[in-house]
């Protein structure tokens, strides 16, 4: 473990100098990335025009570094339809696409070269790394932690980001939701997690069944009662105690205080 870890720096290290030395021709590798792009990426069942989103998540503005980018094009997000790219795309396209994304993330001078080597992993070891692979798992269904919660840039964020980790897989199982609410809509109640109420409209999610499901009413037509019969225990039963103590190691690395 300790050699791999020595591995990876080495590799970080190489993929910083080599990217010093060929500076040769950044502009031209992000227009080759660019191209890159529009073939492989941006068709509207993935990330769109210039990753501006279509069936997949938005890529413009996120303010990823071209470390995650360089990570996650190449190993792909396993759960879900983001394929690894390290192997169906040549070494130049790829490192000139993974610069084309920094771009749309506001890095002006993206390194153009990765020292031929895959690009170093995330040194997760272990518990954490189990538990990174188990919060995205697809196994799980809509049941998985990333149906609702969005950590190092995976899942989607239906609930607000994860601040406080839960010191065990009981305390997880019974932290309260304070934010759930009670909705009523056209004489149906449903748990409700409010996004925003206009004077226009009210937009919430209907935490009825998973995937949360938005939905949109006239500030008139629906009302909010304090409470709600929703568990976050219900929602993560597609885990037993010690892969949820495996997913706490994961988000204790993963979420800075
Ligand atoms: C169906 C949606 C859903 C799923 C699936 C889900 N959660 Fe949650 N989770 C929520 C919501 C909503 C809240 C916030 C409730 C509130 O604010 O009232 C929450 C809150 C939390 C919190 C408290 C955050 C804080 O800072 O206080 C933690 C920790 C958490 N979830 C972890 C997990 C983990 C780990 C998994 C997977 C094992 C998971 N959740 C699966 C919806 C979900």
């Amino acid at each position: 473990m300790r050699a791999a870890k020595q591995f990876m720096q080495l590799g970080a290290a190489a993929l910083l100098l080599v990217a010093d030395a060929s500076a040769q021709n950044p502009a031209g590798t992000v227009r080759q990335g660019q191209e890159v792009f529009a073939k492989t990426c941006a068709t509207g069942y993935c990330h769109g025009a210039k990753g501006a989103s279509g069936g997949a998540p938005r890529l413009v503005g996120r303010g990823f570094d071209q470390a995650f980018i360089a990570n996650t094009v190449s190993r792909g997000i396993p759960g879900t339809g983001m394929p690894s790219f390290a192997n169906t795309l040549t070494r130049p396209d790829l490192v000139a696409v993974v610069a084309y994304v920094a771009t749309l993330n506001g890095i002006a001078e993206p390194a153009v070269s990765m020292a031929g080597g895959p690009p170093a992993q995330p040194a997760l070891t272990g518990d954490a790394a189990r538990g990174q692979k188990l919060f995205t798992e697809a196994v799980r269904g809509f049941g998985r932690c990333s149906t609702c919660h969005e950590v190092g840039g995976f899942g989607i964020p239906v609930a607000s980001p994860i601040v406080t980790v839960p010191a065990s897989a009981a305390a997880l199982k019974a932290i309260a939701t304070p934010n759930l609410k009670t909705a009523k809509l056209d004489g149906e109640s449903m748990p409700a997690l409010v996004l925003s109420e206009g004077k226009q409209r009210v937009i919430f999610y209907d935490f009825t069944s998973a995937p949360p499901v938005q939905r949109t009413a006239e500030p008139g037509a629906v009302t909010f009662a304090a409470g709600s019969s929703w568990q976050h225990s219900s929602a993560i039963g597609a885990y037993n105690d010690s892969e949820l103590a495996q997913i706490l190691v994961y988000l204790r690395g993963a979420i800075k205080p």
